[in-house]
C-alpha cells in the first residue's frame, strides 16, 4: 500500500493559502489536479490492476444494473476507457439499468454519446424487458445503498436485493445452453451482512457469520444482502452458473454524490461551502475506507477471475480510524489544499434512529481477495481523500430527488 508520501502523482500545493476566505472564489485552479486528470489517473489503476482480465470482456455485452450510481461511476467508466486504451481490439459493450430514481447524474449523460454505452430507464423490481440483448457479463449494483435513503424506502431496498437479483439469476438460468449464455454474473452484498462484529471478529474474515438484527431499522438492508448471498449461492450450486458476490467495505471517492448524505460527502459539502463540519455523533466508530479506484479493480477481479459460489471482502485493511480522525485528517486536507479554516463541532442527530445499530468497527480481511485474485489496494488514505476532496471542488453540486 502506498502512502501519501510515496505516491508518484501528487496534488500541488496551494501557494499563498494562508489569506485565503473564501473557498471557492480564492481557490488557485491550476494547483489541483483537474477533473480529466483525476478521472485518467483513477481509470489507468483500474486498468493496470485488472489487467489482461478485462479482455474476457472483449466483444461482448456487459451489464451494469445501478451504473448510475457511486460505484457505477468507474464501474461504467472502466470498460470504456479499456475500449479507448485497447483500440485493436473489439469493444465490451456496456449497458446501463437504472431507475434513475435520484436523477441522471452529469457524468453519464456526457457520455450517453459513446457507441459502446447504452443507458435504459428500467426498474429492476420488474419483470426485464421484453427485448432485453443477450448479455454475456451481468453486475448487479442496483440497490439503495444510503442509509438514509434505504431506511426512507425500505420495501424498495428489500425488493432490489431480492425481486431485482431474482429477475436477473432466471434470465442467466435461461441463457444457459444459449449462443450467448451469460459467462460471469456478480452481485454487490454488503459489509454490513457481518452486522456489529464481535471482537474477536475484526478484522472480519468471510466466513464469520455475523450479528445482526432482523428487524432493526438496518434490517431491510443488511437482511435482503444476507438473503441475496443465498440466492446467488444455491443459483450457483444448483444451476452450474459463474455467480460471485463482493462484500463492499466503506468505499469513498469520485461518484459519490456530494448530496448522498453518507459521511464523506456531507464533510464535504461542509468544507467547500466554508462551514464547520458538524459531526452528529461522538465520531468514535471505526471503519478502514477503501478508495473507489482501488475497489473497483476489486469488483472487477471478482467478477472475471473469483471462485463461483464464493463472496469475497473488497475493502482496505488499514488504517482504522474513527469517524472523528476521518474528519481531522479531511479538515487538514482542506486546510492544505483549499486554506478551509473551519473546524469540526459535535451535534446530536434529530433523527432518534441516526445511530441504531451503527456498528462500531468495520474493518476487513482480505487475504481471501489477495490469495484468490491478486487484489491489492494502492491508494493510501490521505492520498485517497486528496483525491476525494479534489473531485467533490470539480463537482460541488449534484442533481437529486
Ligand atoms: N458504496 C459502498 O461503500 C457500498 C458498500 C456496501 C455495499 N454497496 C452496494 O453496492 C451497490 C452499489 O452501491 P452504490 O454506492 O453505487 O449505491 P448508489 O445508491 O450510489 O447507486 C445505486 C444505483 O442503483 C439505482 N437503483 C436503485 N434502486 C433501483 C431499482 N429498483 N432499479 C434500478 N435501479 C435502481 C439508483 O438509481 C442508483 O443509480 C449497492 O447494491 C450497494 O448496496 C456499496
Amino acid at each position: 500500500m502506498s502512502d501519501a508520501g510515496q505516491v508518484s502523482v501528487r496534488l500541488k500545493t496551494l501557494k499563498n493559502n494562508a489569506e485565503t476566505k473564501d473557498i471557492m472564489t480564492h481557490v488557485a485552479e491550476d494547483a489541483l489536479l483537474t477533473a480529466e486528470e483525476l478521472r485518467l489517473l483513477d481509470l489507468d489503476l483500474v486498468l493496470d490492476q485488472v489487467g489482461k482480465d478485462f479482455s474476457k470482456m472483449s466483444g461482448k455485452k456487459l451489464l451494469i444494473t445501478g451504473g448510475a450510481g457511486f460505484l457505477g461511476y468507474y464501474l461504467v467508466q472502466a470498460p470504456l476507457h479499456w475500449n479507448v486504451r485497447n483500440p485493436d481490439k473489439p469493444p465490451i459493450d456496456v449497458t446501463v439499468y437504472d431507475n434513475f430514481l435520484r436523477g441522471m447524474p452529469e457524468w453519464l449523460e456526457d457520455l450517453s454519446a459513446d457507441e459502446n454505452l447504452t443507458l435504459v430507464k428500467h426498474d429492476i423490481i420488474e419483470p426485464l424487458p421484453a427485448d432485453m440483448p443477450a448479455f454475456s457479463f451481468i453486475i448487479h449494483a442496483a440497490g439503495i445503498a444510503s442509509p438514509i435513503y434505504y431506511r426512507r424506502f425500505p420495501l424498495k431496498c428489500m425488493d432490489a436485493n431480492i425481486n431485482g437479483l431474482r429477475y436477473l439469476l432466471d434470465y442467466s438460468v435461461a441463457a444457459k445452453g444459449s449462443d450467448t449464455p451469460v459467462e460471469a454474473f456478480m452481485f454487490y452484498s454488503s459489509s454490513e451482512i457481518y452486522g456489529d462484529p464481535t471482537p474477536e471478529n475484526i478484522p472480519t474474515p468471510e466466513d464469520y457469520r455475523g450479528n445482526v438484527s432482523c428487524t432493526g431499522p438496518r434490517a431491510c438492508y443488511d437482511e435482503s444482502k444476507r438473503y441475496g448471498e443465498t440466492l446467488c449461492v444455491n443459483y450457483a450450486q444448483q444451476e452450474g452458473l459463474q455467480i460471485t458476490i463482493s462484500r463492499p467495505f466503506n468505499n469513498y471517492g469520485p461518484g459519490l454524490k456530494i448530496s448522498d448524505r453518507r459521511v464523506l460527502p456531507d464533510f464535504a459539502r461542509n468544507i467547500l461551502a466554508g462551514k464547520n463540519i458538524e459531526m452528529l455523533s461522538d465520531g468514535a466508530p471505526t471503519r478502514t475506507f477503501c478508495y473507489s479506484a482501488d475497489a473497483i479493480s476489486g469488483y472487477y477481479k471478482v467478477l472475471l477471475s473469483g471462485h463461483s459460489g464464493e463472496s469475497y471482502n473488497v475493502g482496505t485493511e488499514t488504517p482504522e480510524i474513527s469517524i472523528r480522525e476521518l474528519a481531522m485528517r479531511v479538515t487538514e486536507i482542506g486546510k492544505r489544499l483549499f486554506g478551509y479554516e473551519g473546524e469540526v463541532i459535535f451535534a446530536k442527530s434529530e433523527d432518534k434512529e441516526y445511530l441504531v445499530d451503527n456498528p462500531q468497527r468495520r474493518c476487513p480481511k482480505i487475504d481471501k481477495a489477495r490469495a484468490h485474485l491478486g487484489y491489492e489496494p494502492q491508494i493510501g488514505i490521505d492520498e485517497g481523500l486528496e483525491r476525494a476532496m479534489t473531485w467533490y471542488y470539480h463537482n460541488p453540486v449534484a442533481e437529486d430527488a
